[in-house]
């Protein structure tokens, strides 16, 4: 699992641990020491736990950090092959990431995780749950007609995807180009990596149709990813509606274990399927693909 050494990424890796007892979990961390640390949560919570973690070091956004994470998988898995990936590593605005860094991390370095650690995932029964948001529905729901179907178009291919999110990097700041584009909220650039990485969640699924590959948000969770937003409230996540992290792991192990029916789609917090176009509050009623 990326972005593990804190967060929501922590939580998923403790409902596993304590859910699953035969599962042994890598715990992606692009800082060696913030890993330790994290391991060493887990390890006071149940000391058992330890004989099953490994820290991984991984930094999405860099090729080589990638491959060498897939390589010494690889080597402590043996034969053994991977049951699952969870790419929840991510930035958000208010981390004080530009564009193309929130676009790098959240979308490429998603795709990048994904594609490196594809030959090491079980075949039969493997699957790939992408943390993302409800900032990607959010986000289309601000685009022309066009773009919105460019967002749904389940015969995209990476190479347009790519193509796409390279154009949007070119234009940063220009907010008349992304209007031009058909991209209303141009100016939310964290919406727009969502979209992009839910976007490829579809094509990712419909490219490996024997694994289960979906994505979900994990609602809106009391993390530093939203901590300066609360601050700037001068409220308590509390009161703000966020949730503690063990909330947003719920849709995450839902994918991860549960039943989800179909393939490369999008749910909601509350683990039912959500449209990638508009937002679907979490306890309505389940999008059906109407
Ligand atoms: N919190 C929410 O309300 C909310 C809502 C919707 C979606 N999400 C999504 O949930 C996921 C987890 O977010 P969170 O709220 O738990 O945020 P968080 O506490 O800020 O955790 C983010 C994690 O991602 C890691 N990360 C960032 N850039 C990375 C990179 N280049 N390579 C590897 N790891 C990297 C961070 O590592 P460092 O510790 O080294 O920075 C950290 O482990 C994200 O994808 C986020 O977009 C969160």
């Amino acid at each position: 699992m990326t972005g593990a050494n804190k967060g929501i990424g922590l939580a998923i890796a403790e409902a596993i641990l304590r859910e699953h007892a035969d599962t042994f979990v890598y715990l992606g961390s692009r800082d060696p020491e913030r890993g330790r640390a994290a391991a060493a949560t887990l390890a006071r919570v149940d000391p058992s736990w330890q004989a099953r973690v490994e820290v991984a070091l991984l930094d999405v956004s860099d090729d080589r950090s990638v491959a060498a994470a897939a390589e010494r998988v690889a080597e402590s898995r043996g034969a053994d092959t991977l049951y699952g990936v969870v790419n929840n590593a991510g930035v958000g605005s208010g981390d004080g990431a530009d564009l193309a860094t929130i676009l790098q991390v959240n979308t490429v370095g998603l795709r990048r995780v994904c594609e490196t650690f594809l030959p090491s995932i079980d075949p039969q029964v493997g699957r790939i749950v992408n943390v993302t948001s409800a900032s990607g529905p959010s986000f289309v729901a601000t685009c022309s007609p066009e773009r919105r179907r460019f967002f749904l178009d389940d015969r995209m291919t990476w190479d347009e995807l790519r193509t796409f999110i390279d154009e949007c990097i070119a234009i940063a700041g220009d907010e008349a180009a992304f209007v031009a584009r058909g991209l209303g909220g141009g100016g939310d650039a964290y919406g727009l990596s969502k979209a992009c990485a839910n976007t490829y969640t579809m094509l990712l699924a419909r490219e490996h149709p024997n694994l289960r590959v979906n994505a979900c948000t994990p609602g809106f969770i009391a993390t530093d990813m939203t901590r300066h937003y609360a601050e700037s409230q001068g409220k308590t996540p509390a009161e703000l509606g966020m949730k503690p992290p063990a909330e947003g792991a719920k849709a995450p192990m839902f994918l991860l274990f549960g039943s989800p029916e179909g393939n490369g789609r999008f749910y909601g917090s509350d683990a039912k399927r959500s449209p990638l176009d508009r937002y679907r509050a979490p306890g309505s009623a389940p999008y059906t693909g109407a």
